[in-house]
């Protein structure tokens, strides 16, 4: 499977945070914030991983990021040269997903919780449809809605409803088969011009092949998208760090406890940072000085 990582877009409602810098390279804490879905990607057992960025933000995301062979995974770039929407992931993908099953995460999305690693590995293996994911929140209007059934199954979606018919959000995290490539050739822009994740996902639900995960209590889904959505999601980081010493999001951790690098080279990546808190983390784990901690 393939992993698309869209970090475009203007980052307009945090201005004047995203003028100079990409929303997706902005701190989330300790770490930029494209960390936090790079590494549900490699949780999910993902080594190929396209990101996508505007034009001018590729050349900062490739210094961040480079070609992936650090973690043991391999990074390609590709440019959006406007925000055509979601769904417009697929056609500057395309050539990346060649004929494989794909999982889109969004740039600014943060995800945590018990099992989770357990939960995309599952959701990744031999995908038939589509896998998408829900959570309740308070504030659903601001978010592709899903309506389930008694039984939990999906059976409608809308694209940020005025009065929505459930309090359940679509993430934006995406699992797909290769069909998305078409269907997402097929679409057309909607009202506000833009290629939409939710028809793409209506194509699957109308063909019976749309998969719903609840992520429900105790989970943690944030978006980062307005200056207090960015504070708290700082916040909720910092807090885990002090109080438990665990890091989520670090992503040279989840390449050694994944396999895709040994445990010298992620000591030797904590070395290279071993000027800030995050580099001696890594060198702590690696020595062994802490207790061994079960991935996702
Ligand atoms: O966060 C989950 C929500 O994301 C879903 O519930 C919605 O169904 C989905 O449409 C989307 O809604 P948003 O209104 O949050 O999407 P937004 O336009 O803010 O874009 C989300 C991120 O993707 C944002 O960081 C910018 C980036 N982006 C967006 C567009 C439209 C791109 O990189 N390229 C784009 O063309």
């Amino acid at each position: 499977m393939k992993g698309i990582i869209l970090a475009g877009g203007h980052g307009t409602r945090l201005h004047p945070l995203t003028m100079g810098v990409s929303k997706q390279m902005l701190p989330v804490y300790d770490k930029p914030m494209i960390y936090y879905p790079l590494s549900v990607l490699m949780l999910a057992g993902i080594t190929e991983i396209q990101i996508i960025a505007a034009p001018h933000d590729v050349p900062g995301f490739r210094r961040l990021l480079g070609d992936g062979s650090a973690l043991g995974l391999r990074f390609s770039y590709a440019e959006q040269d406007k925000p055509r929407g979601l769904a417009d992931a697929f056609l500057v993908g395309a050539e990346h997903i060649g004929d494989d099953p794909v999982a889109l995460v969004l740039g600014d999305n943060l995800f945590h919780g018990p099992g989770f690693g357990e939960i995309l590995r599952a959701s990744a293996r031999n995908v038939d449809g589509c896998v998408l994911f829900g959570y309740p929140v308070s504030d659903p209007e601001r978010y592709g809605v899903g309506e389930v059934d008694e039984a939990g199954r999906l059976v409608r979606l809308e694209e940020k409803p005025a009065v929505p018919r459930s309090d359940l959000a679509v993430t934006g995290l995406y699992f797909y088969d290769n069909d998305v490539v078409d269907i997402a050739r097929g679409l057309a822009p909607s009202e506000r011009g833009e290629l939409e994740i939710t028809d793409v996902n209506q194509v699957y639900l109308e063909r019976g092949k749309a998969e719903f995960v609840q992520l429900g209590r105790g989970f943690v889904w944030l978006d980062t998208g307005t200056h207090d959505a960015l504070t708290a999601a700082g916040q909720y980081v910092q807090i885990l760090s002090h109080r438990q010493g665990v890091r989520i999001g670090c992503v040279e951790e989840i390449a050694w406890r994944m396999g895709y690098i040994d445990r010298d080279s992620c000591h030797r990546l904590g070395l290279a940072l071993s000027g800030s808190p995050y580099g001696q983390y890594l060198m702590e784990i690696t020595a062994g000085a802490h207790r061994p901690a079960p991935v996702g």
